[in-house]
């Protein structure tokens, strides 16, 4: 643990998520707050947070003009990727749909470019990523696969995000993206079966992943897919997610809850039924504003979700495709205008509620004792400065483990 670990920060207000993770109803809206507050750490684990007048020892870095608050925690990204698609995002501009450019470019195009590129390359591409993210205030984040699309490809896709998650300053963990578009000159049933007979195992017995994913789309798998997927991931004890309700309502956000999904993710489309379901259910509904905002689509029903008890996250979609914005700022700030939630609602959705989702909340997601010390001093004296400035980059420090990772 390098020096840096060990330090202590005297700020105009410190907030943070509170209540049992995932956090729902009025704790969502209500993080602590502390006016003129102090935090410290000592070997990357925190071991104060109060009063700045009750902060123990130590000389500490004195911020005016500040709020202290935990590390993001993006759970929905599709890193590692190789290369972008700017033109299809043009040729959607001009009047193609994403469903039209799937069958000749898409996920098949950013699979080719993987497929492609040696190793080094994928990382060459990644790395100067994941540091952008930390400037960013990212301290913790989901890998996923998926652009591999055959066993070997998966599993290469696999053993390139954990590569990543060792090198990088954030805590990452590796979803198995395992059904994400049926792989050329495949049947949709083959794909499936191969996937939950041969790839989920392998991946599981090569400790590569900490979950499984899939995308259930008129273009994609099934609710059956879905089930068989969860089986198998179950099967060898991983929690399942899925990409649920994106491009039209298929059911799967209340069959996620059926299944015990970790998180139901996208939901623009989501049924009343899938709505009720997750404000019953165990399942995070994953949100992904910066998707819906630059494909156009209809937004979710987001207040009647939150309303209707439902615990949800907010996070960035990063990929080539959908979402090549990987600030969790600015997708904060689109939930807020766009989806209508309330800062300290996106505070506790882009902290402690993903930090569940990616099975991290015993130890990232709130600034308390005891916890890794990911924590970010952002610009202005309330959280609210940073939904308020969207395109503006408030993360003045980022500390990961209480070593300072990436700020301006
Ligand atoms: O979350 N829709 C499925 N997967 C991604 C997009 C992947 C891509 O277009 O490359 C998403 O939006
Ligand atoms: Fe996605």
């Amino acid at each position: 643990m390098p020096e840096t670990a060990s330090g202590a920060i005297v700020a105009t207000s410190l907030v943070t998520a509170k209540g049992t993770a995932p956090s729902r109803g009025a704790d969502l809206s209500a993080p602590a707050v502390i006016q003129e507050a102090g935090v410290a750490w000592a070997d990357g684990v925190i071991t104060f947070v109060g009063p700045a007048d009750e902060l123990p020892g130590r000389d500490p870095q004195v911020l005016r003009g500040c709020t202290v608050a935990p590390g993001f925690v993006d759970c929905h990204t599709h890193l590692p990727f190789v290369g972008w698609r700017a033109d299809e995002f043009e040729l959607r501009l001009a009047g193609r749909s994403y469903r039209e450019l799937h069958g000749e470019g898409g996920i098949y195009r950013s699979a080719q470019l993987l497929a492609r590129a040696s190793d080094d390359e994928v990382m060459a591409f990644c790395r100067p990523l994941m540091a952008e993210m930390a400037d960013h205030g990212t301290t913790a984040l989901e890998l996923k696969t998926g652009y591999g699309l055959s066993v070997e490809g998966e599993l290469r896709h696999a053993r390139l995000a954990r590569r990543l998650a060792q090198e990088a300053p954030q805590a990452a963990t590796v979803t198995l993206l395992a059904c994400h578009a049926v792989p050329q000159m495949m049947e949709r049933e083959d794909w499936v079966r191969m996937a939950c007979t041969e790839l989920i195992p392998a991946a599981a017995a090569e400790g590569l992943c900490d979950a499984v994913d899939l995308y259930v789309e008129d273009i994609a798998f099934t609710l059956q897919d879905l089930r068989a997927v969860a089986d198998a991931a179950a099967a060898v004890g991983l929690p399942v997610r899925c990409h649920a309700d994106q491009l039209g309502p298929s059911g799967a956000a209340e069959e996620a809850v059926k299944l015990g999904a970790r998180s139901a993710d996208h939901l623009n489309n989501v049924s009343n039924e899938g709505v009720r379901a997750l404000g019953e259910g165990g399942t995070v509904g994953v949100l992904l504003p910066s998707s819906t905002a630059f494909m156009r689509a209809v937004p979710p029903p987001v207040r009647t979700l939150v309303e209707t008890g439902a615990a949800i996250a907010l996070a960035t979609d990063f990929n080539p495709g959908t979402s090549p914005v990987l600030s969790m700022p600015e997708a904060i700030a689109t939930g807020c205008t766009l989806y209508g939630l309330t800062p300290h609602e996106a505070l506790t959705a882009s902290t402690l509620n993903p930090a569940w989702v990616l099975g991290m909340a015993g130890r990232a997601g709130t600034l308390e004792v005891g916890k890794r010390a990911d924590l970010l001093v952002l610009e202005g004296e309330a959280f609210r400065q940073v939904p308020y400035r969207p395109g503006h980059d408030p993360v003045l420090h980022a500390y990961a483990g209480g070593a300072r990772i990436g700020g301006r």
